[in-house]
């Protein structure tokens, strides 16, 4: 998509299609006066008429004839003003960027919202109208022959180095939170382990991003017999994605990102039924966002140290799949009995993030489509966050700001932890459904070593089945920017 900023002028733009905000107090955004559209007889009317309310997501297309260099004017209602936060931005421009491609006009102009500075609006602007272009359409020839939204005009006060920053910041981002949605939105027989980490270390090479990709036989003479156990039911083998982005120098602290990456979950023996397993190809979806934060990291140059771990594998269940009862020593960490071969993404994860203490992280985070728990308490927008660390806490929490990405914190208590006692083993890998999210959180931090951590669950974040803010249906890649939120604020 073309982006091109121009200079703020006194008369209506020449354009195809002009996006004017409405406000529900009435106002718009920016004033018709402002942009030489106070006379438009059309805008007079639909206002006389209070045809123009400002509900937030009501849009209103109007014409203003033939000798308007102003084609048509998509008004987009944003609702309350006192309301408004980047999500209101963010959702406000995908409703232009979805009416444009229904219209088959593939040229937009609009103006930034307003948020804390125009750098910020300018940015998320452009952020959200491409995560809104991103369309999944490669096995639909008919859909993918419809145009997208192929240039975006902004208009703002003036030009300059911070605005032009903002927007190839910008771009970025988007291109590798866009890039982590295509994978997330591959089915596994496209999606293996394999595959995932070729694409990914295909696009780490570009960028010289360094990515280091471990066979079945490393994982296996390695010691993680965890992520092994859950991949030896599938005849497709595991990788073990590392990646490594040295921008803080030699004497920073590295922080480790460690991302579930269990292409499908049939939940193995413990089989899920055919609903519960649909969504199931978004299970590594922590482990895209895990790639895209990092590419997105290094793309950006940022002056940390990161390591971003991907344990991949599919839990699948044919004669070698591992049973319920088994017992598997860890990496680096308990003994642990399996109880339910369902709950495989703490298994994979915990072996990551002892991986990533090997490798010399000092602060852990890690990111998982964890468990139906967190979606049951928290629903399909706000993810959960599980953390004894106050700046970890305060960067994910605050982070909503700038990422539309919103997190509620639950507890990490440890009497949640008796529930995974275990028997024959120094631990079991579930507790069972009361307090499933928590007990699931207490697990990994058996391997954190009392490190710094923190532990995101994004499960029922992933994929859509309903259009949000600025994704259409199916993969969000919901994490990539909250984890860049931690690689630049953390430390700093
Ligand atoms: N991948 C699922 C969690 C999940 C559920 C992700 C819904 C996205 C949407 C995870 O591996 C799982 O199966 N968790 C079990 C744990 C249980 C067996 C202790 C669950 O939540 O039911
Ligand atoms: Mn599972
Ligand atoms: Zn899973």
């Amino acid at each position: 998509m073309k982006i091109e900023l121009k200079p703020f002028s006194k008369q209506s733009p020449e354009t195809k299609l002009l996006v004017v905000y409405r406000f529900e107090e009435r106002e718009f955004h920016p004033t018709l006066d402002a942009i030489g559209l106070a006379d438009a007889p059309t805008l007079k009317q639909a206002i006389a008429a209070d045809d123009l309310k400002g509900k937030k997501g009501a849009t209103s297309l109007l014409y203003l004839g033939e000798d308007s260099p102003t084609k048509r004017v998509l008004v987009v209602g944003v609702g309350k003003r006192e309301k408004f936060v980047l999500e209101g931005l963010m959702t406000a421009v995908a409703t232009a960027v979805w009416k444009a491609e229904q219209l088959g006009v593939t040229e937009l102009t609009c103006y930034p919202l307003p948020l804390n500075n125009e750098e910020e609006s300018v940015g998320q602007t452009v952020l959200a109208a491409l995560l809104a272009n991103y369309r999944f359409d490669h096995y639909q020839p008919k859909l993918a022959e419809k145009p997208r939204l192929s240039a975006l005009n902004i208009i703002v006060k003036e030009i300059g180095d911070a605005l032009n920053s903002a927007v190839e910041k910008a771009v970025i981002v988007a291109k590798y939170q866009n890039f982590s949605r295509e994978l997330i939105n591959e089915p596994v027989n496209v999606m293996t382990p394999l595959e995932f980490a070729s694409r990914v270390s295909r696009e780490a090479e570009k960028i010289g991003l360094q990515c280091d990709v471990h066979d079945e036989e490393w994982i296996h003479k390695k010691g993680m017999k965890l992520l092994w156990g859950v991949a030896k039911g599938s005849e497709e083998p595991p990788r073990l994605v590392v990646l490594r982005h040295e921008g803080g120098g030699k004497d920073a602290p590295w922080l480790g990102i460690v991302g579930k990456g269990v292409m499908f979950d049939t939940g193995g023996l413990s089989l899920k039924n055919t609903a519960g397993m649909l969504g199931m190809k978004g299970d590594m979806g922590g482990g895209a966002a895990t790639v895209g934060a990092m590419l997105a990291a290094a793309a950006l140059g940022v002056k940390k140290n990161i390591i971003g771990i991907v344990p991949a594998a599919i839990n699948s269940i044919d004669g070698r799949a591992q049973n319920v009862s088994d017992i598997v020593q860890s990496f680096d960490g308990p003994s642990v009995e399996i109880v339910n071969t369902d709950a495989e993404g703490r298994l994979v994860v915990a072996d990551g993030l002892s991986y990533a203490r090997e490798l010399g992280a000092e602060t852990l985070i890690d990111i998982c489509t964890l468990t139906g728990a967190s979606v049951v308490a928290l629903g399909t927008k706000v993810a959960a966050l599980f953390t004894d660390n106050d700046d970890l806490r305060d960067i994910v929490l605050n982070g909503v700001k700038t990422t539309a990405e919103q997190f509620w914190q639950l507890p990490l208590f440890d009497h949640y932890a008796e529930t995974l006692k275990s028997t024959y083993a120094e631990t079991k890998n579930s507790g069972g459904r009361w307090g499933g999210a928590s007990s699931a959180a207490k697990f990994l931090e058996k391997f954190t070593d009392g490190k710094p951590w923190a532990h995101l669950d994004i499960a029922g974040k992933e994929l859509l089945d309903k259009p949000w803010i600025c994704y259409r249906k199916g993969a969000t890649a919901f994490g990539v920017r909250t984890l860049l939120e931690v690689i630049v604020k953390l430390n700093d």
